[in-house]
């Protein structure tokens, strides 16, 4: 059995004060889970890789990062390269986040080159897909979250059991309003699916699940076949509640 991730995603939040409290609080409270604990990872704004790498030196934390370039290197002002990352020990970056897609129009095309990106410096990209509201009540879930997964595979080749992928609904992320455990099970075992058909070694991706995942609905989530972690937003930012998630999949 895969073990558990737990991988948080500051968003665009966090300070050079706030980050050192949050890492010292979320060490301290890891020490209670011994040799159980799940894999467990922060997202964290490029900003503050440096610092929050000093920070988890030793804390079995992983460095993750929100984003990366398309492009190796060169003219691109404001983006940072998959190297770059690399130097800062990144081990997880997020990519094709819904809050990209929808903000910076980012297409599956540009998120699958991502993904090539990060596999080629060594860094396991955390491919996001997930349908709206609107796809969701047309009917058009699996449609599109197999279409977003189908293009990382068809770019990545058979890099493809080095990825995790996040099922995240855009209508439960930030809204407090989560995918019932039947309804994220469902769509994690398309995606398993999915995987299985395009390589052998599938057992080995880790799908999680992020909407709304927080301290109190997180065990029951994490306790569907198909779920292998979560990917949470608002609840990673309080160390209190990042660490009784990492605790409900410890168990
Ligand atoms: P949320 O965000 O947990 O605040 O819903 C999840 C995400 O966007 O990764």
């Amino acid at each position: 059995m895969r073990s558990k991730l737990i991988a948080g995603n500051w968003k665009m939040n966090g300070s050079l004060a706030t980050n050192d409290a949050w890492v010292r609080d979320v060490q301290l409270g890891m020490r209670a889970f011994h040799s159980q604990k799940p894999h467990v990872a922060m997202c964290v704004p490029a900003a503050y890789l440096s610092q929050v790498q000093q920070l988890i030196k030793g804390s079995g934390i992983d460095l993750g990062a929100q984003d990366v370039s398309a492009h190796e290197q060169g003219a691109y002002t404001g983006e940072v390269s998959a190297a770059m990352l690399k130097d800062f020990a990144v081990r997880y970056c997020l990519v094709g986040h819904s809050e990209r897609r929808q903000f910076q129009g980012e297409t599956d095309e540009q998120v699958a080159h991502k993904a090539q990106r990060a596999l080629s410096a060594g860094i396991t990209p955390i491919v996001c897909v997930g349908e709206t509201l609107a796809e969701r009540e047309a009917g058009k879930t699996q449609e599109v979250v197999k279409r977003q997964l189908a293009a990382v595979i068809h770019a990545n080749g058979h890099c493809i059991s080095e990825i995790v992928v996040a099922y995240e609904p855009v209508w439960a992320i930030g809204t407090g309003q989560t995918a019932s455990p039947a309804q994220a099970q469902a769509v994690h075992a398309v995606l398993r699916a999915q995987l299985n058909a395009a390589t052998s070694h599938s057992d080995r991706v880790h799908i999680l699940y992020g909407g709304s995942m927080n301290a109190s609905n997180a065990a029951e989530l994490l306790a569907q076949p198909d779920i292998d972690g979560g990917l949470i937003g608002g609840a990673s930012l309080k160390a209190a509640d990042f660490l009784t998630i990492i605790a409900a999949a410890a168990r």
